[in-house]
């Protein structure tokens, strides 16, 4: 006659907590690369904000870096290029809204409230035309002496203000500081 067998049930016991256990290492590794995905790479956190070396930069020159998968344009303005842009009256602009993401969004569209620094040498913007999206020319390209979008004809001047063309805003105006002097960061 057979006898029950008195160690099924700790077997039993022993193949449920082993499968459990099994289970839980498999779940926890399953969730670390899920909860370290959630983590901002270095790739990321780089991307939101970079340094850009301007010591190259001499007076009326400017360079364009890619920011966010977008181009910024750095430009160290000559005199008569500040001069001509603070002697422009609001009323002869087309967008009157600085469109600078350091101010408010009702700040008015003077050079001073789209330059990086008071004395209006430095201006940095997307370079990304506000009518469709191209990359206007810059260097003192169009009828104001600023930058100017061939796709459709979009004339911007000086401080990179929208005057003549289909393009509704003045290019936006990134947050942007300066780290030292030869030293701007973006975001
Ligand atoms: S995209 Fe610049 S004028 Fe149309």
């Amino acid at each position: 006659m057979s006898q029950p067998d008195d160690h099924a049930g700790s077997r039993r016991d022993f193949l449920y907590y082993a499968t459990a256990g099994a289970g839980a290492v498999a779940a926890g590794a399953a969730v670390w690369p899920l909860v370290n995905q959630m983590n901002p790479s270095a790739d990321v956190q780089a991307l939101a904000s970079r340094e850009v070396d301007i010591s190259g930069l001499t007076e009326g020159t400017q360079i364009t870096e890619l920011w966010r998968g977008k181009p910024v344009f750095i430009r160290y303005r000559s005199q008569a290029e500040i001069d001509a842009a603070r002697a422009t009256p609001l009323a002869d602009l087309v967008d009157t809204k600085a469109e600078n993401d350091n101010l408010t969004p009702e700040a008015q569209a003077t050079d001073e409230n789209r330059t990086l620094d008071p004395e209006g040498k430095w201006l940095v913007m997307m370079g990304v035309c506000t009518h469709l999206g191209c990359v206007p020319l810059g260097d003192g390209a169009g009828d104001f002496g600023g930058w100017f979008c061939p796709c459709h004809g979009s004339h911007y001047d000086q401080a990179g203000r929208i005057r003549k063309g289909p393009a509704p805003r003045n290019l936006q105006v990134p947050v942007a500081s300066f780290v030292n002097e030869t030293t701007i960061k973006l975001g």
